[in-house]
């Protein structure tokens, strides 16, 4: 695992912005994996200026996020559809129709949640897969307590979850957060052939121990992280606030830079 501790969340977020432009041109039919949340805004705003300034094109990406709440429409303004549409795809070429949300409506879920990993196999596997990370370690929907090896499922959230969404969107309104959610499995991240994870603020310090120095464990899902091969984790001064290595993990980024750890 890479860990990059940045000064902040604006220059985690360019970091994490030249990743995927690197990516992108490198590989211009790139398959994305992409993450919601407040974390991953700014980033998806840098590669939205990248693309307006004529550095990037993602018209040969095919994307799949990671999940979407039970019972929220695509058009839902709390939906992660609604979030994905309006934070990146609408300021970019990508072609919508070969961007890809898991269906909060399905009524067949197990179906659809097979389907959803069929698509993914069908793509050819994600290339990069962005990532957030809750403050209970959970990445995706995967909260704790789930198989470290599951699949496209659907997931209940627990209540520290709900609180968290609650606060940073639904208007604050508890009541109005889905209970419910269908996320990517453990097992179908670990399979993107590079993770970048995001973690910004004092709020996040415990998960990113877990994540990155913990015990590999069902209760921090993201700990699973540790057995990808190549996963790097951008976390700002404040989320890297109690990790036991942090100067060393300094050390070897200003050693090596990003590519190289
Ligand atoms: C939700 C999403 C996760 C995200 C997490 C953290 O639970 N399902 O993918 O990582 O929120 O959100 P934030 O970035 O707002 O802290």
């Amino acid at each position: 695992m890479k860990v990059a501790i940045v000064k902040n969340a604006e220059e985690g977020s360019k970091l994490a912005a030249e990743i995927f432009i690197e990516q992108v041109k490198a590989k211009p039919a790139t398959v994305l994996g992409l993450a919601t949340g407040s974390t991953p805004v700014k980033m998806y705003k840098l590669l939205a200026e990248a693309y307006k300034a004529g550095e990037v094109s993602f018209k040969e990406c095919k994307s799949f996020n990671l999940d979407e709440y039970l019972g929220l429409a695509p058009e839902h303004d709390q939906s992660y559809h609604y979030f994905m549409k309006t934070q990146l795809f609408d300021h970019i070429d990508i072609d919508q129709a070969q961007t890809n949300v898991p269906d909060g409506l399905a009524t067949d879920i197990a179906a659809s949640c097979q389907a959803y990993e069929d698509a993914i196999t069908a793509a050819g596997g994600i290339d990069i897969q962005l990532l957030g990370i809750g403050s209970d370690g959970h990445i995706a929907f995967n909260e704790p307590g789930c198989s470290l090896a599951c699949r496209t499922h659907s997931q209940v959230l627990t209540q520290q979850t709900i609180e968290d969404n609650a606060r940073l969107f639904f208007g604050g309104k508890i009541e109005e957060v889905p209970t419910q959610a269908v996320t990517m499995g453990i097992g179908s991240i670990m399979d993107a052939k590079k993770v970048v994870l995001l973690a910004f603020g004092a709020g996040k310090q415990d998960a990113v121990v877990g994540l990155v120095e913990g015990p590999v464990t069902a209760m921090c899902p993201c700990s699973a992280l540790q057995y990808h091969n190549d996963c790097i984790v951008i976390c700002d001064e404040e989320a890297a606030g109690k990790l036991q290595q942090k100067e060393y993990y300094k050390y070897i980024f200003s050693q090596t830079g990003v590519s190289n750890i």
